[in-house]
């Protein structure tokens, strides 16, 4: 491996992608799931996914690994975005002082349904972000000396928002380490005895699925383990909508970020806060709202004047998503996720940071090449895969064990896609 110092990004690389324009022609018709077919069959129907690929447009100047940042849209959904841009910056004020707020209704209305729970319990914000750090920042429960947590796997500006509370609220705050390799098991271990080891512990932080390696969480047994020493959970969703099924109500968690320009494909600036109906006295008004009434959830989130386009296209987005079947989008994510993992698992020099057991990982999986878990090692490697095999992929860190690769396929991704990972990676 030449692990060259030239700047990928600063080189022919990415340079110029803003002159990408769309071209609709190239997208067929969007094709009908067959009916009948069990997901994981359905998943390997290469001619099927080529015409759910060529709904999106994708630059063909290297093969994205990188669809964590945040999810593209396809094609029918940017083109209903650019025309929800092109009528509110024609109807401008008279529109957003108009008609908007109804049909913001219908949008939050139409999440609520999709996510299976009340449109009460939901606020529309502009990412995962501003969900979770409204949640945070805004849960009264917590008493100077009490205790809150998070696992290294939690991300990084969440774990931010905690520490601020030490300063905001008087609070304590623990860090502990996710077990590698991670099993069920040994996840749940690790909360259980973070909990024993800490009985101040009134809030956890806990993230549905890692942007850091994949690993999913067993958040409703964790949930368990929170209520039984007392705390509640504050749990970051931004990664899960979308990228696998779930039931919100069934994970037994009350409060919780989700994003729409990950995994559902809605325009950049989306996501959503969940509050459980009857834990809404439990979160602040967010800086002393008076533009909703206490008891709307909308009063707990103030985005100020948003991008109304973004959010008009939620729908459009959902449509996509249901007409593919979440169930159907899940299978592929994970075919494509299984391709590499299945014929890298065991390669000597690679370890693979998520299990194969379905329950704990999704399409996003990390790989670290032994002994590799310096920053820069990881940063040569993702280097390396874009320079020399025309791969991108990205560095994370943060991890206790150390820093690792993410790869991150989408539904655009065809097997050959990764079967140039697999052969890129066994040369290293
Ligand atoms: C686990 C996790 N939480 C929260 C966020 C924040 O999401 P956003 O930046 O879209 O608001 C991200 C973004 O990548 C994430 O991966």
């Amino acid at each position: 491996m030449n692990l060259s110092r030239r700047h990928f990004l600063e080189g022919a690389g990415l340079a110029g992608l803003a002159a990408i324009a769309p071209d609709f022609a190239k997208a067929g018709p969007m094709p009908d799931t067959p009916a009948d077919i069990a997901p994981d069959i359905h998943a390997k129907d290469s001619a099927y996914w080529e015409k759910i690929a060529s709904q999106y447009h994708v630059t063909e100047r290297i093969t994205n690994l990188e669809n964590g940042f945040w999810g593209i849209m396809a094609n029918p959904v940017l083109a209903d975005y650019q025309r929800q841009i092109e009528r509110v910056n024609a109807e401008n004020s008279m529109f957003a002082r108009g008609g908007y707020n109804e049909e913001e209704d219908a949008v939050r209305a139409r999440v609520a349904k999709s996510l299976g729970v009340s449109t009460d319990e939901i606020a529309l914000t502009r990412g995962a972000t501003e969900a979770l750090q409204n949640l945070i920042t805004g849960y009264n429960r917590l008493r100077p000396g009490d205790t809150v947590m998070y696992a290294d796997l939690d991300y990084h500006s969440m774990q931010y928002c905690m520490n601020w509370l030490t300063e905001r609220r008087g609070v304590k705050v623990v860090r502990f380490a996710i077990p590698e390799p991670a099993t069920r098991e040994a996840v749940i271990t690790a909360y259980r005895e973070a909990f024993a080891q800490n009985p101040g512990v009134r809030l956890l932080l806990l993230t549905h699925l890692s942007n850091r390696t994949g690993l999913v969480m067993p958040v409703s047994e964790i949930a368990a383990v929170a209520r039984e020493n007392g705390a509640d959970v504050i749990l970051d969703a931004a990664h899960s909508w979308g990228q696998f099924e779930f039931k919100t109500k069934e994970l037994g968690v009350d409060f919780t970020g989700f994003n729409l320009h990950k995994w559902i494909g809605a325009p950049l600036g989306v996501g959503a806060m969940y509050i459980r109906r009857d834990r809404l006295s439990d979160i602040d008004l967010c800086m002393a709202d008076e533009n909703n009434p206490a008891d709307d959830i909308r009063s707990r989130v103030h985005s100020g004047t948003a991008n109304f386009a973004a959010y008009l296209t939620v729908p459009s987005a959902l449509d996509f998503h249901e007409r593919i079947g979440p169930a159907y989008k899940e299978a592929r994510l994970r075919y494509l996720r299984n391709r590499w993992v299945h014929a890298l698992r065991g390669h000597p020099g690679l370890d693979i940071l998520t299990p194969d057991d379905p329950a704990m990982h999704a399409a996003i999986t990390s790989f670290r090449l032994k002994g590799k878990t310096a920053k820069e090692d990881n940063q040569a490697i993702v280097r390396a895969l874009a320079e020399e095999h025309n791969i991108f992929t990205v560095w994370r860190t943060g991890i206790a064990a150390g820093d690792c690769v993410r790869v991150t396929p989408a539904l655009y991704n065809s097997e050959a896609d990764i079967d140039r990972l697999v052969a890129a990676l066994r040369t290293f």
